[in-house]
């Protein structure tokens, strides 16, 4: 399949996440691509109405590139866990929403990680373990054109949480072949073999 190609330059990263621009910029960062994130341009956040990573990438790699008229990259991801039927899947940081006080909404990724854990531990003691991350970049250019790159990772989930590097569900995901989970492993290390560096691969390969 041939890809358009990205030219060097300005580029959005098409995230209000903070833990995920650290690492496309990390990624990005030998490409010739001078990455602004959609937050510092103060571009809105789009609501999240899709069903898959694919589409949810899609509505916010085209929200930020027809905010800004730049090319725009955005990443939708999430855990996929066996036991759970793939669940939380696209719903992962919905998992960790939380009210703290009239109006006010937080992320809160101990809780999210409980429940996960509580409905495992429903299933009982033999309950299989095993899950991935899941990664999908859109890359999508002011005329409409997109290039979509998705990428995985397998594991399984540790219980309690372990390490204080990495973001999200990183505490408890230990790659496949691994003791260490993906917050007690170094970030460059992560980098060679995360979801994000496996669909980034991909991207690579296909527009630069
Ligand atoms: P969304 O793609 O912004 O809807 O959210 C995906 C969520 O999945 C993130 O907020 C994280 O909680 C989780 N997630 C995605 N990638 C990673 C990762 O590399 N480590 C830990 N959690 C991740």
């Amino acid at each position: 399949m041939t890809h358009r190609k990205l030219a060097p330059g300005r580029l959005v990263i098409a995230s209000h996440n903070a833990g995920k621009v650290r690492e496309i910029r990390a990624l990005l960062a030998s490409f010739g691509i001078d990455p602004v994130s959609a937050g510092d341009l103060g571009l809105p956040e789009p609501e999240e109405t899709g069903t898959t990573f694919r589409d949810n990438a899609l509505v916010k790699a085209h929200a930020s590139t027809a905010a800004s008229g730049l090319p725009a990259l955005a990443d939708d991801s999430g855990l996929e866990v066996a036991a759970l039927g793939g669940r939380p899947g696209v719903y992962t940081a919905d998992w960790a929403e939380r009210q703290w006080f009239e109006g006010e909404k937080g992320r809160d990724w101990y809780m999210a990680m409980g429940k996960v854990e509580g409905l495992l531990a429903e299933q009982g003691p033999d309950v299989d373990r095993s899950a991935a991350f899941v990664c999908t970049l859109a890359l999508a250019w002011p005329d409409g054109h997109a290039e979509v790159f998705e990428g995985r990772a397998a594991g399984s989930l540790t219980w309690p949480p372990r390490g204080t590097l990495g973001f999200g569900y990183d505490p408890v995901f230990i790659p496949a072949g691994k003791s260490l989970t993906y917050a007690e492993i170094d970030p460059a290390e992560k980098h060679a073999i995360s979801h994000r560096a496996d669909a980034f691969a991909k991207l690579v390969a296909g527009v630069f």
